[in-house]
């Protein structure tokens, strides 16, 4: 059966290079038999913006964060899927804001048990596409450690695709062929997890 995979688009510019190149991901993912759902991380509605460590979501069983909104709502479909990329660009060496605010929420996905932790994404696989203004080292590099590590702490495979020196211009990415092939590439792969 084909892979269930969601995108979680962290890239505020419609038609920017983030979205391009992650399109040209997903449309090879699906070629290559996987089902692709997306979230659209930037249009969301919330009545907190990120986690307000109330430690409600660790009172309860379910993995579920308590405020009752649509980012909640959204990060609680995320252990229905085998495989869960972030898509965004750069912003100030981390992630844009607005996928901040998913991503701190993700937080309900876990149950701390003294030193130690379960969590509901554990054995699946986490992924990453990034683009970025500059450089890999110290910058996209650390973007990529951010969604890493949470990924090795609940137990996740881990995959990246990254895209550094990336010019503003609409369609810049997308009119270069090797990073065209890298991101059908990432696709492929990412249908196989
Ligand atoms: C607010 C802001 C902060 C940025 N910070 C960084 C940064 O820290 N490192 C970097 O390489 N590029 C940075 N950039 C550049 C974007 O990451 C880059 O242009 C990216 O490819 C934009 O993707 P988009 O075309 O999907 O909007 C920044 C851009 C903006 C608007």
């Amino acid at each position: 059966m084909g892979k269930k995979i969601v995108v979680v688009h962290g890239g505020p510019r419609k038609k920017g290079n983030t979205r391009a190149i992650t399109k040209i991901t997903v449309d090879s993912a699906r070629k290559h038999g996987a089902k692709v759902d997306e979230i659209d991380a930037i249009n969301l509605t919330f009545k907190a913006p990120g986690c307000i460590a109330c430690f409600k979501c660790q009172e309860s069983e379910e993995y579920k964060c308590i405020i009752d909104d649509e980012v909640a709502a959204k990060v609680a479909t995320l252990p229905s899927y085998d495989v869960i990329v972030l898509s965004a660009p750069i912003y100030w060496w981390s992630y844009p804001a607005q996928l901040k605010i998913f991503i701190d929420r993700i937080f309900s996905l876990i149950k701390l048990k003294g030193d130690d932790h379960i969590s509901a994404l554990s054995g699946k696989t986490m992924a990453l596409i990034a683009t970025g203004g500059g450089e890999l080292e110290n910058n996209l590099n650390l973007l990529e450690a951010q969604w890493r590590n949470p990924a090795d702490m609940m137990g996740c495979k881990f995959l990246s695709s990254l895209y550094p020196d990336v010019l503003p211009e609409e369609g810049f990415l997308t009119k270069n062929p090797d990073a065209v092939q890298k991101a059908k590439e990432f696709g492929r792969l990412l249908a196989m997890e």
